[in-house]
């Protein structure tokens, strides 16, 4: 197991300008957006991350579990205070999508995919999700918290059975253990850069590597919404409002993100 992680070794000498100012580690917790969220209320500062080597009741999207054993992933939650208006906020799910994908790409030669709209697929299997929490909708300029866990060096073993035809880890894909601090670091660096681009105003700049990184567009889907599953080709993405399937059934629909609760290939497995 690698050891654990340190402000220090994660930070020291990485130039980030807003993510990681302030990194608390933590051995163990129930869940980093948990602990993330009591830091808001103590009036965090933008980019305050916080990591833990375990956690005891990891969430995912939907209610789920998000399995996160100890030292083998990196388990973490972000701070933000954007300065952008509230229904603009869905694009901090794709920041994290796509942070995550671009550090994967250059800690592993492997082309890693965002299957929007949160999860991160190497050959369809996912390795890493995201989960962005908004609590006080009646605030001009509420606070976010970025969840992202990302499969690091889990063995297939350690996949929760029922996952294992589905998930993958990074280590796994790379044939061997990854260095996990150097991945987390060039995780930080990512999310700095797409989040600022973000804030700065550079939305276009940041669809542009965004629709690079899409899976599944072109292909024929299943999306599940209200728990129907609806077929067709898909057509485009735009990470705040939604997809939009040419469905085989009637006419062209949008899906709104927040209703999307799975997007699938269209295959055997799906
Ligand atoms: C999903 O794919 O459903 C989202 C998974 C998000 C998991 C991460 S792990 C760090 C952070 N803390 C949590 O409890 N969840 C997120």
């Amino acid at each position: 197991m690698s050891a654990p992680f340190t402000p220090e070794a994660l930070t020291d000498g990485l130039g980030t300008h807003v993510i990681g100012k302030r990194v608390i580690c933590l051995e163990r917790t129930s869940s980093t957006n948990d602990r993330a969220w009591a830091e808001a209320a103590h009036r965090a500062r933008d980019g305050t991350v916080v990591f833990a080597e375990e956690q005891t009741r990891g969430r995912g999207r939907l209610g789920r579990t998000w399995h996160s054993p100890r030292g083998a992933g990196v388990w973490m939650s972000v701070v933000l205070r954007p300065e952008m208006p509230i229904d603009r906020y869905p694009i901090l799910t794709s920041v994290g999508a796509v942070a995550t994908a671009a550090a994967i790409a250059e800690t592993i030669p492997v082309s890693p995919r965002v299957r929007w709209p949160n999860d991160v697929v190497i050959g369809g299997r996912k390795v890493a999700g995201v989960l962005a929490e908004v609590r006080d909708l009646t605030a001009r300029r509420p606070p976010a918290v970025l969840g992202i866990g990302v499969n690091v060096n889990l063995s297939r073993d350690e996949l929760p059975k029922e996952l294992r035809p589905f998930a993958t880890s990074l280590a796994i894909e790379a044939g061997g253990l990854v260095n996990r601090l150097r991945f987390a670091r060039a995780l930080l660096l990512q999310l700095d850069h797409f989040y600022r681009q973000v804030i700065e105003g550079d939305v276009e700049g940041f669809n542009e590597r965004w629709q690079a990184f899409l899976d599944l567009v072109g292909e024929r889907v299943r999306v599940r919404t209200g728990g129907r599953w609806h077929v067709g080709r898909l057509v485009d993405i735009d990470p705040v409002a939604g997809i939009f399937l040419r469905s085989d059934a009637g006419p062209p629909h949008r899906y709104l993100a927040e209703h999307v609760e799975m997007l699938r290939p269209f295959d055997a497995h799906a």
